[in-house]
């Protein structure tokens, strides 16, 4: 029988949460938090919460485990794929002209979906690119980040992928579907923190930056700071794209807005001092 967990206990799992990764479970989500935190302490059969809390004080390891619980890694292939086709036919094809190497960054791509579905576009538009574009997709999860690299997906994964692009780019196994070996080359995975330093390394002149169905996971203060992250390593003209239900409205106001039917991407432009 595990000990009751109180909103005090809440408060202190939120406050190391929010301190040590960045990801925000205030009291509107503290039913949440609770479930989760019940769920990985009944699998390492600790019973007792404060004895829990001083655990994921001093072993890393488990608090990476709590954080892959709590994380929400809802994706699949070609998701809100107008947005992915509207960069490549619009943006993407003027960034080829002008660049000799285009940097992709998917932040926040959970198993990998994201960045390899535009891989694919990117392959069937420009099958002869490859060495040009360097695709990175990074995850605070780790256990997604080794799915990401393993490459292999359940059909669930690929439900609203075209069967021509299945047949051409994934090879089946039973019931798994292993992404092309052309396409897993294409791309790099890393286990990284949106708000840690290391990231803004990473992401230093890149052309796109994909952040979908991330930061409203954030509060405000956060989502701030990553968005100031983003623009900083986006090259000039390069593009943030966030997901379709997503604005940045009202927490910063550097990004030039641009519109496409269904579709507003965020630009960097820098104004040129003469
Ligand atoms: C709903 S998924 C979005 C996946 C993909 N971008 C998409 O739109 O299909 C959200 C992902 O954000 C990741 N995440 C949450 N906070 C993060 C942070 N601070 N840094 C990196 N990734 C984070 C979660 O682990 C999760 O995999």
């Amino acid at each position: 029988m595990i000990h009751n967990v109180d909103y005090s206990d809440l408060k202190k799992f939120h406050k190391i949460l929010y301190e040590r990764s960045g990801l925000y479970f205030g009291e509107s989500r503290f039913e949440f938090l609770k479930i989760k935190l019940l769920k990985r302490m009944e699998y390492i059969k600790n019973n007792n919460i404060e004895n829990y809390f001083n655990l994921i004080n001093r072993d890393r390891e488990e608090f990476q485990n709590l954080l892959n619980e709590m994380t929400i890694n809802e994706t699949y292939f070609f998701r809100e794929l107008n947005y992915l086709e509207t960069y490549l036919d619009k943006i993407f094809s003027k960034q080829i002209k002008d660049k000799q190497n285009i940097k992709i960054i998917s932040s926040a791509c959970s198993s990998g979906e994201e960045p390899y579905s535009l891989a694919i576009l990117i392959k069937e538009k420009y099958p002869y690119i490859n060495n040009r574009i360097e695709i990175i997709g990074i995850d605070i999860d780790s256990s997604m980040i080794d799915r990401a690299k393993k490459g292999e997906y359940r059909e669930f994964s690929l439900r609203v992928t075209p069967k021509n692009i299945i047949d051409k780019y994934f090879n089946k196994e039973n019931n798994h579907y292993i992404i092309a070996s052309e396409i897993k080359n294409m791309l790099k995975f890393y286990k990284m923190n949106i708000l840690d330093e290391q990231f803004k390394g990473l992401i230093e002149d890149s052309e796109l930056i994909l952040s979908r169905n991330v930061l409203i996971y954030f509060d405000s203060e956060s989502k701030k700071k990553a968005l100031d992250i983003y623009y900083n390593g986006l090259s000039n003209n390069g593009i943030l794209m966030l997901g379709k239900s997503e604005s940045i409205f009202s927490v910063n106001n550097k990004f030039k807005i641009v519109h496409y039917p269904q579709v507003i991407f965020y630009k960097k432009e820098e104004k040129k001092n003469d």
